[in-house]
């Protein structure tokens, strides 16, 4: 569900080299006589159970076996896997990729919805092919995203929710050390969905993983949707779509559409292009958030526009499962494979936050980052209004909190290290009617865009953490049918929260330049 390449970025070919291999090493030899494991901190219980040389263009193609990866358009690397052993009961597969240009940056990557699975897509497209030594690991187990049924294991619950990750990271970080022969490098990390959550929880509990880390949409949750989306959306927009002062199928600030559904309403025999009472009363579960007792916030709502993205699955039909991944409470909380999400309730939520949830469990909501930031750890949060999945509502209450928290308690001053961008058009971590593509993670592309940190999210951070360039905003490019290999439609800017994409009234809007970041 939370599938992370987008088919239609998939182009052939192969990153030009940024900087040529060094020296007369002979990489292949080298990898090969990497047999044995340096000295791993904090006891970590690591085997090597795999160490593979690829060259520039070899075939790589794996199975885990709940996901896989073909492909031919990554440069040369050394592939290290390791088995940590993570308790009694439960261990955790780490990849470590070298490539033979490396740059001197350590990358972790996460993963995806509830997938166990190594994230060998950002290992090689993000990581090997920017010349970064990269890390993925399998959170512990091996499922497709919309399975928790391993999380019946508590254990299990716990590689997942941090250990695995923190285990790799340190195993990883080891292992560079002792393949390039060098200490002291810069350590980043990027992900989105799942990966965004693995990432503040990297930040909150060790802060020493990574200097700098880019989150994605972070969350775990999840959602069905339905057909009648499109309805919906055609009259959000007949409704709302000029008010930024463009008509182009992008809403720039859907805090600004009053969208009234009634005008699609079934009058009397009306039995098709309409909403029943039924749908329409679900309307407001979608759009609304989800307040329970005593005036308690459960989760957010939708904002206008993300309909665009509610097309699969039956949301309108089966009255309104969104906002929860039922298979990781169904396992995860309830511990009843009959269980179905129906049967979710107030009470049943406040007991997942009190057993699993909560500052030292699954989700993110720790929002004291302090040691973090005073490592000079710089974070960027991204995250599309058109997000399908998790809402966009949801990233920005958390970025009120972790700042709420911050600056109450520390005497950092927020936008020195953490900006949030909310984009408009963007759908979950990619794709969509808007100028979606930023150099993400998790949205590949064989030949580089652009490496400028203008256009690049993740050079970006690079500049940012290490020169003190802080990004205001970011050139986001939209691609002709969102193919790279069609050329670039247009070009927008993606604005730093809680400015917006303005319209300057005038000028082609097929120009960033015609484009302001406003309030
Ligand atoms: C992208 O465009 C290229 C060039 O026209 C075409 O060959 C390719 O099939 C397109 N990819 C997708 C996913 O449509
Ligand atoms: C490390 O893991 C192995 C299993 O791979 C186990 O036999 C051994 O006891 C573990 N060592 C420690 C110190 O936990
Ligand atoms: C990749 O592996 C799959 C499954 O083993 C196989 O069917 C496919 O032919 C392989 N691709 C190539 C290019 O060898
Ligand atoms: C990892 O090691 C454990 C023992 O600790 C073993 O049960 C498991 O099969 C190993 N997994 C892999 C992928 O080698
Ligand atoms: C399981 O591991 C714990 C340490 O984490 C140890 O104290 C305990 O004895 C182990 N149990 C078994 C059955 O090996
Ligand atoms: C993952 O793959 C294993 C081995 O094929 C299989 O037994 C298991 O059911 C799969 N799990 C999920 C959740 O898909
Ligand atoms: C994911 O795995 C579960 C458990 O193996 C299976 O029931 C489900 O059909 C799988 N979903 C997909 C999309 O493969
Ligand atoms: C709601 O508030 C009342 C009064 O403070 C309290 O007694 C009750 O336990 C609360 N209910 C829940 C579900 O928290
Ligand atoms: C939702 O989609 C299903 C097919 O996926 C269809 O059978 C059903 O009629 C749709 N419901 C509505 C309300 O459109
Ligand atoms: C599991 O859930 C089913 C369906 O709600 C219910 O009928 C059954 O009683 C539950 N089992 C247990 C052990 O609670
Ligand atoms: C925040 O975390 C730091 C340690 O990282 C701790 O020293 C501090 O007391 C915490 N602040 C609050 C208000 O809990």
């Amino acid at each position: 569900m939370f599938s992370l390449v987008p088919i239609s970025f998939l182009t052939l070919g192969v990153l030009p080299s940024l900087s040529q291999a060094k020296g007369t090493t002979d990489w292949k030899q080298k990898c090969e006589a990497f047999t044995s494991l340096p000295a791993i901190p904090e006891s970590i219980n690591a085997s090597l159970t795999k160490v593979d040389y690829y060259p520039a263009g070899a075939l790589f193609n794996e199975t885990d076996p709940n996901t896989s990866l073909e492909s031919t358009s990554f440069k040369a690397f050394c592939r290290v896997q390791i088995n940590i052993t993570t308790s009694n009961t439960t261990s955790a597969v780490s990849e470590i990729w070298l490539p033979d240009s490396w740059s001197g940056i350590f990358w972790g990557t996460g993963n995806g919805a509830s997938g166990g699975g190594l994230n060998w897509g950002d290992l090689g497209y993000v990581a090997v092919n920017h010349g970064f030594a990269g890390h993925a690991t399998n959170g512990g187990h091996s499922s497709n995203g919309s399975s928790a049924v391993a999380f019946e294991n508590p254990e299990t619950l716990t590689d997942w929710d941090y250990r695995a990750m923190h285990q790799g990271t340190v195993a990883g970080k080891a292992i560079t050390a002792k393949y390039y022969g060098k200490n002291t490098f810069h350590s980043y990390y990027g992900a989105c969905s799942a990966g965004g959550r693995q990432g503040w929880i990297e930040a909150e509990r060790f802060p020493e993983d990574y200097d700098s880390i880019i989150t994605g949409s972070p969350a775990v949750d999840d959602i069905r949707h339905n057909e009648t989306w499109g309805l919906v959306h055609s009259e959000v927009l007949r409704q709302c779509d000029e008010i930024d002062g463009l008509k182009d199928g992008i809403l720039s600030n859907p805090q600004r559409c009053n969208f009234r559904p009634q005008a699609i309403a079934c009058r009397p025999g009306q039995t098709t292009g309409c909403l029943t009472a039924a749908q329409l009363g679900v309307l407001r579960y979608v759009y609304e958030p989800w307040v329970d007792v005593n005036d308690t916030y459960v989760y957010a709502g939708f904002p206008y526009g993300a309909e665009a993205g509610f097309i699969t699955g039956n949301l309108l039909a089966d009255g309104g499962e969104y906002g929860q991944d039922g298979d990781f409470f169904r396992h995860a909380i309830v511990h009843n494979s009959s269980w179905t999400v129906d049967q979710i309730d107030f009470a049943l939520v406040q007991r997942g936050v009190e057993e699993i949830g909560g500052p030292n469990g699954d989700s993110a909501t720790n929002p004291n980052i302090t040691a973090f930031v005073a490592r000079g750890g710089k974070m960027i949060h991204y995250v599309g209004w058109n997000d399908q999945y998790l809402s966009p509502f949801a990233s920005i209450r958390w970025h009120d909190e972790v700042d709420s928290f911050m600056t109450t308690n520390t005497e950092y001053t927020t936008t020195d290290y953490y900006r949030l961008f909310v984009i408009p058009g963007m759908k979950h971590c990619g794709g969509g009617e808007g100028a979606n593509f930023f150099g993400q993670p998790s949205v590949y592309t064989a030949d580089p865009v652009s490496l400028e940190p203008s256009h690049n999210v993740i050079f970006s951070l690079f500049d940012w953490h290490q020169k003190g360039k802080a990004p205001d905003s970011f050139i986001g490019t939209a691609f002709r049918d969102n193919n790279i290999s069609l050329g670039v439609n247009y070009e927008r800017p993606i604005c730093m929260w809680p400015k917006h994409t303005t319209y300057n009234g005038h000028g082609d809007p097929m120009k960033a330049s015609s484009f302001s970041c406003a309030l």
